[in-house]
């Protein structure tokens, strides 16, 4: 039988949360046993047969918190398959199309440390009123003065389900 799939996250807005809620739902909705966990949560993943693994982007780069959790968990991840994702604003601005590539760059860090069956690449949310830096916001709010950075929830439901659909296979499910 089929073991248990842990979809793990790092957010500080809660964007990403609910994208792993939604990826999570949507493997359950196939009859999949499925677990949705903070990655802080997560002590051991001897529990689970695959692990979908993501992280909201701060700076061009998953947050430390989910570096550290692959880091630590590598032994582990080697010998289960694993699917990244990552949550970003950059996917949400205009002609969002053309900065994949230069999106799917920031997974390289990860990539160096585990072998990715897949990787998810979603538009996120953004709050300035939940960016606790005082700097950080007057930089946003400049930058979206300027109509450069994007406000709002942009996630796209229907991609984000239409990624986690194509797992199954890849995780061995
Ligand atoms: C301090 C800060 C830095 C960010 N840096 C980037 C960035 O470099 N590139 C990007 O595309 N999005 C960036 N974002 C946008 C977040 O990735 C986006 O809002 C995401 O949905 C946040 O997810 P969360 O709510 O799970 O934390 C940044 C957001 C904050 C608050």
């Amino acid at each position: 039988m089929a073991g248990k799939i842990l979809v793990t996250y790092a957010s500080r807005g809660g964007a990403t949360a609910g994208v792993a809620e939604e990826i999570g739902q949507t493997l359950a909705d196939r009859g999949i046993d499925v677990e949705v966990r903070p990655m802080h949560e997560v002590q051991n993943l001897d529990p689970y047969s695959a692990v979908v693994a993501g992280s909201a982007i701060q700076g061009g780069a998953w947050l430390p918190e989910a570096v550290q959790f692959v880091q630590k968990n590598r032994a582990a991840l080697d010998e289960k398959r694993c699917a990244l994702f990552l949550v970003c604003m950059t996917l949400a601005m205009p002609s969002a199309e053309k900065h994949r590539q230069f999106v799917s760059a920031w997974m390289e860090p990860v990539r160096k440390l585990v072998s990715p069956v897949a990787e998810g690449l979603f538009a996120g949310a953004f709050d300035l009123h939940k960016v606790p830096s005082f700097a950080d916001r007057l930089k946003f709010r400049v930058s979206m003065l300027a109509g450069v950075w994007p406000t709002g929830d942009h996630r796209d439901w229907q991609a984000i389900d239409a990624w986690a659909a194509s797992l199954p296979p890849l995780l061995g499910v």
